[in-house]
């Protein structure tokens, strides 16, 4: 089978590295492979810090995802030769007032009534746990099973591995989709036997595409800081997650610091008011992030949906499948949905775990 995916994000990557390996013959179409939302991304992989009131379906497909990293990084590290920072390094959740404490308390309860794993710990105890944090901490949460990745090794390590195992890439912009094809900027087309379209809020875009999937997505800015300290030190042990930004802090020195949550449409100027707001927020949850080197602002644009859940499936165009609207997901969910989506190329029928996010269920919104 010859499937062509457009988009060379994690999912796309993802998507052309376990088709390959399932012995499909795959054409990746970006003009530059892990330049989107991927490249900005901060990796953190926290489906129970994240979760939100109402979204347990999506809830049930980030576990899974989350379950499925240690396999699929172990696979991708030995295929690529690569690493890809992926850090069991578990996730605390801070208050820094009463006002945050109230609410990490709701957030706590809600957890649980879900049966999922956390502790709620008192100032000294989080303090223990992690020494970098602020001395006015109120009290805070750990999540034990909430890691990190770090979204560029990754995409470097899927394009590896990718290559070893023969996935062509094409190195230009996509125009269009249709059964089969997919034509490009340059006047070219790329025929096969599928087409996955996994190019983020860029999806909606391609000519071809049912007018209700381009409808449903839309571009969420998200502004976030790089920083590096001594190479081999890191800042902290856990992610770290406030109210108003998350540290995501890796062993080789980088610390990011995220992200704002913007609808400015496909504007991705850095402001300063999100950097002082980032710095500020950053600062109050650990101080030494005053010593690191700030090397990066950058702004990238994850694709939302109004569910703010993925669109994974079939559409109404014959071979036409999408796999994008990840929101704030995209690099947790790539195992899931690559997993998924291979699948359903091997054998024609949606599988269970991705029934809930047909692309079709907006049908009604774009009408
Ligand atoms: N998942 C973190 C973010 O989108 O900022």
């Amino acid at each position: 089978m010859k499937v062509i995916v457009v988009g060379g994000g994690v999912i796309g990557l993802s998507i052309a590295w376990r088709a390959a390996a399932r012995g499909m013959d795959v054409t990746v179409v970006d003009p530059v492979p892990g330049g989107g939302a991927t490249g900005v991304a901060a990796g953190m992989l926290a489906p129970v810090t994240e979760v939100h009131y109402g979204e347990e379906a999506l809830l049930a497909l980030n576990l899974d995802s989350s379950a499925r990293y240690p396999d699929f990084v172990a696979e991708l590290e030995e295929c690529s030769g690569l690493r890809t920072g992926y850090r069991e390094s578990g996730t605390l959740s801070v208050a820094r007032d009463a006002d945050d404490l109230a609410a990490l308390d709701e957030l706590v309860a809600y957890q649980r009534s879900l049966g999922l794993e956390v502790e709620r710990l008192r100032s000294r105890d989080l303090r223990r746990l992690e020494p970098a944090l602020a001395p006015g901490v109120r009290g805070g949460a750990l999540v034990p099973g909430d890691h990190q990745v770090d979204p560029r090794r990754l995409g470097v390590a899927l394009l590896e591995a990718g290559r070893r195992l023969g996935v062509s890439q094409c190195r230009q912009r996509a125009r269009g989709v249709a059964p089969g094809r997919v034509s490009l900027d340059s006047g070219e087309v790329v025929v096969g036997d599928a087409v996955i379209v996994a190019a983020g809020c860029w999806s909606s875009g391609l000519g071809g595409m049912p007018a209700d999937v381009a409808a449903a997505l839309r571009p969420v800015k998200g502004q976030i800081l790089r920083l590096r300290g001594p190479a081999g030190e890191t800042l902290a042990q856990h992610n770290i997650r406030g109210l108003d930004a998350y540290l995501v802090a890796r062993s080789d020195g980088e610390t990011v610091v995220g992200a704002t949550v913007e609808e400015r449409g496909y504007d991705t100027t850095v402001t300063a008011g999100a950097v002082h707001d980032l710095l500020r927020a950053a600062l109050e949850l650990v101080p030494d992030v005053a010593e690191l080197a700030l090397v990066e602002h950058r702004a990238g644009l994850r694709p939302g949906s109004p569910d703010n859940a993925p669109l994974l499936g079939p559409t109404e165009v014959e071979g036409v499948v999408v796999a994008t609207g990840h929101y704030r997901n995209g690099i947790l969910l790539a195992p899931a949905t690559a997993a998924a989506i291979v699948e359903l190329l091997d054998t024609g029928a949606v599988p269970a775990s991705i029934r809930a996010f047909s692309p079709r269920r907006f049908e009604r919104v774009a009408s």
